[in-house]
């Protein structure tokens, strides 16, 4: 019977689809490593990324207190976020503009970042 199967993929497909966007999750982040690793002037110094880098701005941790939104900001505009933060990390941070980290490029890098929880 047809409905059978109709209703058979109807149950199925709501159990495979959040695989399949763990699964990209998972790409992104792989991918905004590499993007972090090959951006220059690298991150690493002024920031500890897992452990590696400036220890002065661990970047480990970050994905429990900022918004993917708030990371690309800090990104794009880190003048402006350092002023709303009343940051006074040291050396101030250059923007990273298009011509440096693309859109896509940026979106796999905010993912990457959120992942960083910090270790409980
Ligand atoms: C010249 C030094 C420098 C470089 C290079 C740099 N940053 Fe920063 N960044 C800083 C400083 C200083 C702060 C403010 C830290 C603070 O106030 O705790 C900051 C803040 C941040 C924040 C917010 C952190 C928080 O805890 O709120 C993020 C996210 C960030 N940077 C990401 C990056 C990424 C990604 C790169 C590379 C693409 C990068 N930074 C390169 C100096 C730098």
């Amino acid at each position: 019977m047809k409905s059978h199967r109709a209703v058979a993929a109807l149950v199925v497909i709501p159990l495979i689809m959040p695989l399949a966007v763990f699964a990209q999750d998972g790409t992104l982040v792989e991918k905004g490593k590499s993007v972090l690793a090959a951006t220059s002037p690298k991150c690493t110094m002024c920031h500890a990324v897992a452990g590696q880098g400036n220890a002065k701005n661990p970047l480990d941790g970050v994905g429990d207190k900022l918004s993917a939104a708030d990371i690309k900001a800090w990104i794009r505009t880190p003048r402006e976020m350092a002023a709303k933060a009343k940051s006074q990390g040291k050396p101030p941070m250059m923007a990273y503009g298009p011509d440096k980290i693309s859109d896509a490029d940026l979106d796999a890098l905010a993912a990457y970042l959120l992942s960083l929880k910090a270790k409980k």
